[in-house]
Order: structure tokens, then C-alpha cells, then sequence
């Protein structure tokens, strides 16, 4: 126990800076990373954007950084991610330089050490600002490592001329990339989204990536991108399992709890959860179908409608035909946002109807819940894939929003056989994610991020 106690003590001096994007699918993985660090011995500072911050009495562990990125909320509600993402890489890089100085000066006179910056896979710019203070850096990557191959791929194939990786209708598989098909890429087609590629794949962080995912999950791909792109991995997820001492919300909206005391009425495994993650929305057409599809499939459902999705949501309910309105006060519960983590892991629910974010997803199997698959951008065709033909804990459907294709989507996972074997994979799933964090590969991932950061800085 004494050396324990020495080892720690020197880490204490160690201060680790991490910086996020403002989106809550990135700045929540980094505070479980912030979390899970500051556990094994690090100080920590957060650098954020001036909105959409996390509470910093939360973290009273952590120094926290507000910082000006150049953005505003109308870029945020644009929803135009490609473009949010080329702003905040030009506009970020002064502001954090300057704040990095101050860092460094600062940890001098208090006999610290800024051991290393951890940035967030989006924020590619920061590289060359840690690079430029001599400052060893690692990237934080929020989604699957599976998502970054095809960022490779993409290069790769735009660089020796052979078919783009751009034809999103197209069920052909990718031979590189098998399963996954053409049509399952993120859209490689704008210019500027190629451009965003092109940088984040120039990026060679100087300790190496760390991965919110689990080996057991990803393997193939883990071991490629080890392969092409020559820097060490770190596949440490799920981290929100793994940072479980830290139950505090980092919610940009104020999560509604009288879904839980709804949830605990319901019978075993007889709720479909439906959310679409912080982006992704339903218009007020499609809402209307599927308030029309989970009434007709006599399922109970609880759904997130985000606000800012329709104008009034009680209203709009009371528009709906009198056996719609009768089936979601019967068997439904209607929030604006919901402690997601909570809801998956009740045993009232059965299923959940997703976007396919990748934390959603990595939330989704740790609690053993198959899901219903409706990927929208980005990532999450990818992730869908990934459920539907690798882990077998998804379902694909013809995402055609009509009522009687969601109804029929909706009793082939909570009702059919289909689903019963869906359920069953992903509680096999559930466990061997389990094994994974307890003494499995993302424990020894950690630990041998731990030593990275240690070594370099004797
Ligand atoms: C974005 C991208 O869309 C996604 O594809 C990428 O993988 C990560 O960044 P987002 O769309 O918000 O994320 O989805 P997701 O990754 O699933 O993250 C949503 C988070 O919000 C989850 O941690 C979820 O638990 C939380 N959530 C969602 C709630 O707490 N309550 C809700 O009602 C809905």
C-alpha cells in the first residue's frame, strides 16, 4: 500500500487537458473519459464552448475552461454538422492555443505538469497547436472504430482512383469494408465534408486514439486501423460503463424522471423506447404516423419528443384521431427528454427504437436492449449495419415512415420470434461487454493508457 500510495502521489502532478466540441454525443464520452482519468490519478481540466457547457458542479474535481470556440447557437441550429465542424477548426485554434499557454504557465508555478491534451476526433485542428507546444496529444474518438475505417477507406480509394465511396443507394457490399455496403457510408459526396475527411485522417496524435468502444465488438476493425494508420489504439469503453461512480447528468435539457415511475408500472420487457438521440428529428407529418404505428401495434411506448421538435406537443396530441389519443393515455408516456441510461436499464423495457448515435447504441447493448434501427447521417447507417449484421441485436426495417410499416416493425421486435432472438443475443452481448470492462481487454486498454501517459512523462 505504500508504493500505491507513492505511484499516486506522482501522478497527482500530473494534470491532463481535454477539450470538446459542444454537442452532447461527444461532451458526455469525454466526461466519462475525464471521470475514469481523474480515478486513476490525473488532475483534470475541461475545456468547452461557452454554451451548451457541462455543470461544474458536477465535477468538483475538475477545473473547468469555458472557452470561446467562434461559434454561436445559430451555427449549432443549422444542424449543418460538416460545416459547424470546418468553422470550429479554424475559428477554435487561437483560442485554445492561448488557453494551452496559460495552462502550462499556470501548472508551472503549481509544480504540475500538463502531461497531455486529449481532443476530441472532431476538433482535428488541435493537433498541430499541441504539436507546435510540444504538448503530447491523443484523440478522443466518440464513435465506432468501424465509422473511422471508412474515413480510411475513403482516402485511400480517393488517392489511387478506384470507385468512390459515394453511391448512396447502392446495396453492392465494399470490399474493404465488408459488410458494410455503399449505402451504409457516411456521405462522402460534399466537398466539404471530403475536406473534413482528408484532415482528420492527416491527424497522427502523438500517443495514439482512444476509442469509446469494445473489443469484442470491433475487433476486425481495431486490428485494421492499427494496421494502416500506425498509431496505438486504445479501445477503453464503453466509458459511461466504466465511469459508473459519476451518475451526474451532463444533459443539455433537463431530464424528465416521471418516466422512470411510469416504467416501473409496466409488466417485464413490454416497452419500446423510442428517441432519436439530440439531432435527428420526426416532422410533424411522420410524427403523426407514428403515433398512428405504436398505436396500432398495442404496444406500450415511451417516447422522447425533443422540444423545438413541434410547436406544442399537447396540442398536436389532442389533433390525433380518438383511438390514437386513447392508446398513448393507455399505454404511452410522452417526455421532451428522458434519463436515457436509466430507462435502457429497466426491466420494463423491451426494445428501443433509435437513430443508431453511437452512444445510443454502446448504451443499448451494455443494458442487453435490441433496437430498432433508423439511421439518419453520419455514423449511424454504419452502426445500423453493425446491429442488424454483426452483433444480430438490430432490426432493419424499411424506414418508411407510414404508419403500417411501423406497425409491423414495431411487432417484429417487441412481439415475433425475431425479436425473442434478438433479445437473447444482446444479453450475451451485455455480458461479454461486462467481462471486457472488469478484467477484459478495456481494462487492460486503460491500464496501458495509464502507462502511455506516465512514461512519456518521466
Ligand atoms: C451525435 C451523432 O448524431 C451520432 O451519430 C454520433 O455517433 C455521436 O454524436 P446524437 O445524435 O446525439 O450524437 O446521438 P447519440 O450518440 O446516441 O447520443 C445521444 C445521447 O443523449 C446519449 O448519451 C443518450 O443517453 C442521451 N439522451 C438521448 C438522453 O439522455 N435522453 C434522451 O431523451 C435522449
Amino acid at each position: 500500500s505504500h508504493q500505491f500510495h507513492t505511484i499516486h502521489m506522482e501522478i497527482q502532478r500530473h494534470r491532463l487537458v481535454l477539450i470538446t466540441p459542444p454537442f452532447q454525443g461527444h461532451l458526455t464520452p469525454m466526461l466519462h473519459l475525464a471521470t475514469i482519468l481523474h480515478s486513476k490519478g490525473f488532475s483534470i481540466t475541461v475545456a468547452h464552448a461557452h454554451f451548451n457547457s457541462p455543470d461544474p458542479s458536477n465535477h468538483p474535481n475538475f477545473s473547468f475552461l469555458p472557452l470561446f470556440y467562434g461559434l454561436s447557437d445559430t451555427h449549432i441550429s443549422s444542424k449543418n454538422v460538416v460545416d459547424i465542424t470546418a468553422t470550429l477548426n479554424t475559428k477554435c485554434v487561437s483560442p485554445i492555443k492561448e488557453a494551452l499557454i496559460h495552462q502550462i504557465e499556470k501548472a508551472n508555478i503549481n509544480h504540475e505538469k500538463i502531461a497531455c491534451v486529449i481532443y476530441d476526433g472532431l476538433m482535428y485542428s488541435i493537433d498541430s497547436v499541441a504539436r507546435e507546444l510540444k504538448l503530447p496529444n491523443i484523440v478522443l474518438r466518440t464513435t465506432s472504430a468501424t465509422n473511422f475505417l471508412t474515413y480510411h477507406a475513403f482516402v485511400q480509394r480517393q488517392s489511387s482512383g478506384c470507385r468512390p465511396l459515394q453511391d448512396s443507394m447502392s446495396l453492392d457490399l465494399v470490399p474493404e469494408l465488408e459488410p458494410l455496403r455503399f449505402k451504409d457510408l457516411p456521405m462522402f459526396n460534399s466537398c466539404d465534408m471530403q475536406k473534413q475527411i482528408a484532415k482528420t485522417m492527416e491527424v497522427r496524435p502523438s500517443l495514439g486514439v482512444i476509442c469509446n468502444t469494445v473489443n469484442c465488438l470491433e475487433e476486425k476493425s481495431l486490428y485494421r486501423l492499427h494496421q494502416v494508420y500506425k498509431v496505438s489504439f486504445f479501445p477503453i469503453g464503453p466509458l459511461h460503463m466504466i465511469a459508473e461512480e459519476d451518475s451526474s447528468s451532463s444533459s443539455f435539457v433537463e431530464e424528465d424522471y416521471s418516466c422512470i415511475s411510469w416504467l416501473k408500472k409496466q409488466p417485464k420487457k413490454s416497452v419500446l423506447y423510442v428517441s432519436l438521440g439530440s439531432i435527428a428529428s420526426w416532422e410533424e407529418k411522420e410524427l403523426t404516423e407514428v403515433a398512428c404505428g405504436l398505436a396500432n401495434s398495442k404496444q406500450k411506448f415511451l417516447w422522447v419528443i425533443r422540444p423545438g421538435t413541434i410547436r406544442d406537443v399537447s396540442e398536436w396530441v389532442e389533433s390525433l384521431c380518438k383511438d390514437v389519443r386513447v392508446a398513448i393515455a393507455e399505454r404511452g408516456c410522452i417526455v421532451k427528454w428522458a434519463p436515457q441510461g436509466e430507462v435502457l436499464a429497466d426491466e420494463a423495457v423491451g426494445g428501443f427504437w433509435s437513430h443508431c448515435g453511437w452512444n445510443s447504441t454502446l448504451e443499448s447493448l451494455c443494458e442487453g436492449v435490441p433496437m430498432m434501427c433508423q439511421p439518419y447521417f453520419g455514423d449511424q447507417r454504419v452502426n445500423a449495419r453493425l446491429l442488424s449484421h454483426v452483433w444480430k441485436v438490430g432490426l432493419e426495417w424499411s424506414n418508411v415512415m407510414e404508419r403500417n410499416e411501423i406497425e409491423v416493425a414495431v411487432r417484429r421486435l417487441m412481439v415475433n420470434s425475431e425479436g425473442k432472438e434478438m433479445r437473447q443475443k444482446a444479453l450475451k452481448l451485455k455480458n461479454e461487454i461486462k467481462i471486457a470492462v472488469k478484467d477484459g481487454s478495456s481494462y487492460d486498454a486503460l491500464n496501458r493508457l495509464v502507462k502511455t501517459i506516465l512514461s512519456i512523462n518521466l
